[in-house]
């Protein structure tokens, strides 16, 4: 444990009490863990990243462009205010844990991970100007290609998604002549540290979170941290961190401008807006929680729509101006429109919609966002039939039309003639459906949705299948793709054919198909057996990766939840088999598959 004895005092205390409480969590194997880690671009990022890291034991070799800023550094001067900063780096330069240096190679050849924390300022369009990532990441690629260990390369400074894969990756591939995943690993791994609180924030982070292509090549980034922020790591895809902290900044902003335009707002009426907001932040059900924050259909019902237009009212009122505000009531029209047009993409003319109301489990149809939708489906043409079991008449269509906020005459033709559309049951809805829309939550959609017929599309607008760990996360497991279960014989084939290389094309292919349900695993192997598969099955993971060892398959189908091993730690065994089995091509199988690569299947929002 190190002591900041030339740190002013009380944020000397307040640093060695958060690193004193994370190690009385950790076990002494972990502590002994120390490494050597580059950091590029040493302003606020990198250089809190510094300290810290040498604060835990690790040796830090910080490399900058600026020769000021590397001179001021190694005579212990920080060259930015930042409470702690400056007395930990010249702790660390005395316990030989940092240099700075303007030597790339020097940095590179020294060290077995690099953090990357250099500028991405606004372009005079608004993007990030990539310049300094790109040229960093080029350095970085030239001094790998004369290095003969493996590197990992993890990205800080703020990037949209796809950058690290799509942008940066090939330019140290190209640099160094070498392979990512192979050679060198990349990883995503933000910062949300706040300037004036940075150090405390780094040994308290909201989160941790890393992504990568693949959970291994993660490892040695958490293992830095020796075990201090396991409870609250998340370990993802590299565009999901990348999005990550995009959103995090936006939420921020999107919540001091709200707070702004509320006070504003009580300020014209003589209320204390600070008492206002503070009740408002008590409630942490559904203000400060992740309810309402999930990307899927319009909101409706009684009381969103009329109190947001209340509020809006109250503000012109008053001449407060509040374009934050003003702009939901548009911006959950867009929301409908969306809806639309993908349903308009799909070009089936009939289109049934199952659910009506504006939420499952209740009747109320008041200012519901399936009203508008259906009315803009049948203006592109479609025919529409609807069910929901809690509507069983034109009557709460008329009470709908009371309530609606100017209905357009497509509106009003709808709810007038809705014993036209109205189906009195799931087979009647179904039945000459192209086109299946989903706007309620609901089991019995779920069971309609695996049973449809192989012709009918799903327009899933509420994310009916939740798959709990995320589709990053059969990635990272070292699942190449995924299905949804029934997967009908088409899926199958174009899954296959997508993922088995067509050598030796008269031979026939061998599958493992490994499923515990067996009415399942039957239906399955039955499928691959008509179109010419040879299949071998097994309906738990060890048996699955029992049979890899022993025998080269062409492509194994893997449910993700088994008895024994599951799908994930099946996979994570068989990528590791010392055979070329572990290089086999692995597609997931779930009935509760997030299915958005499907043809038959797609969401908004996804
Ligand atoms: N400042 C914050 O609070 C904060 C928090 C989280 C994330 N971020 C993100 O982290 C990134 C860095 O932010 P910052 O505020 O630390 O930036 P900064 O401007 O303070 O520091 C960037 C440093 O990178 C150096 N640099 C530029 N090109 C280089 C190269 N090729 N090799 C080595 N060094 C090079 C610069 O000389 C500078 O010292 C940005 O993408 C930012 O959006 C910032």
């Amino acid at each position: 444990m190190k002591k900041f004895d030339m740190i002013d005092q009380e944020v000397s205390q307040s640093i060695n009490s958060l690193i004193h409480e994370a190690d009385q969590s950790e076990n002494t194997e972990q502590q002994s863990k120390i490494s050597s880690v580059s950091i590029f671009g040493l302003g606020y990022v990198g250089l809190v990243s510094s300290a810290c890291l040498s604060m835990i034991g690790h040796r830090i070799i910080g490399v900058d462009t600026n020769e000021r800023t590397v001179t001021s550094l190694n005579k212990g001067n920080s060259p930015i205010v930042e409470p702690g900063l400056e007395a930990s780096i010249r702790n660390a330069i005395e316990e030989q844990n940092f240099e700075a240096t303007t030597d790339i190679s020097h940095a590179i050849n020294n060290t077995d991970i690099s953090f990357v924390c250099v500028g991405t300022p606004s372009t005079s369009e608004g993007a990030l100007d990539l310049s300094y990532l790109k040229m960093v990441s080029t350095d970085i690629g030239n001094c790998l290609k004369t290095k003969n260990r493996f590197h990992t390369i993890a990205y800080r400074s703020t990037m949209e998604p796809g950058t690290a894969e799509n942008v940066l990756t090939p330019l140290i591939e190209e640099a160094s002549g070498k392979k990512a995943d192979k050679d060198f690993a990349i990883c995503f791994h933000p910062e949300f540290l706040r300037e004036g609180t940075a150090i405390e924030d780094f040994f308290a982070p909201p989160k941790t979170v890393i992504g990568a292509k693949k959970a291994s090549d993660t490892a040695q980034i958490s293992d830095l941290y020796q075990g201090r922020f396991d409870d609250n790591l998340t370990v993802t895809s590299l565009e999901v961190a990348e999005m990550v902290k995009y959103v995090d900044n936006t939420w921020h902003a999107v919540k001091v401008s709200f707070a702004n335009e509320i006070g504003r707002i009580c300020q014209t009426c003589d209320t204390d807006g600070h008492e206002v907001m503070e009740i408002f932040c008590k409630d942490k059900k559904l203000n400060l929680s992740p309810y309402y924050l999930k990307p899927g259909f319009a909101f409706g019902g009684s009381c969103l729509p009329k109190d947001v237009r209340g509020i809006n009212k109250l503000a012109s009122n008053a001449n407060v101006d509040t374009p934050l505000l003003n702009s939901i009531l548009k911006s959950n029209n867009v929301q409908i429109e969306h809806a639309a047009k993908m349903v308009g993409e799909i070009g089936c003319k009939n289109v049934a919609v199952l659910g009506l109301t504006f939420k499952q489990g209740t009747d109320d149809l008041r200012e519901t966002p399936t009203i508008p939708l259906i009315a803009k489906l049948l203006a592109q043409g479609h025919n529409i039939k609807v069910f929901d079991e809690n509507i069983k008449n034109t009557k709460p269509l008329l009470h709908y039309l009371q309530h609606a906020e100017c209905a357009d005459q497509s509106v009003i033709n709808f709810c007038k003639n809705f014993g036209n559309h109205q189906a009195h049951s799931i087979a009647e809805v179904l039945k000459d459906a192209g086109t299946i829309v989903i706007t309620h939550e609901s089991e019995q959609f779920k069971t309609i949705v695996a049973q449809r017929a192989e012709k009918q599309i799903v327009v899933d607008l509420v994310r009916l299948f939740k798959n709990p760990k995320g589709p990053s996360e059969i990635y990272l497991a070292g699942m190449d793709n995924y299905l949804q279960k029934p997967a009908r014989s088409t899926e199958l084939k174009e899954m296959l054919n997508q993922h088995i290389s067509p050598t030796n094309s008269s031979e026939k292919k061998h599958i493992l198909l490994a499923e515990d349900n067996i009415p399942m695993n039957t239906v399955i192997q039955l499928k691959l057996s008509s179109l010419g598969y040879q299949v071998d099955t097994v309906t738990n993971g060890e048996d699955a990766v029992f049979m890899a060892t022993n025998k080269a398959y062409d492509a194994i189908l893997m449910d993700l939840q088994m008895p024994k091993l599951d799908g994930y730690e099946a996979t994570r065994h068989i990528r590791n088999l010392p055979n070329e089995s572990s290089e086999v091509p692995i597609i997931a199988l779930s009935a509760n598959i997030i299915p958005e690569q499907s043809n038959t299947y797609y969401g908004l929002c996804w």
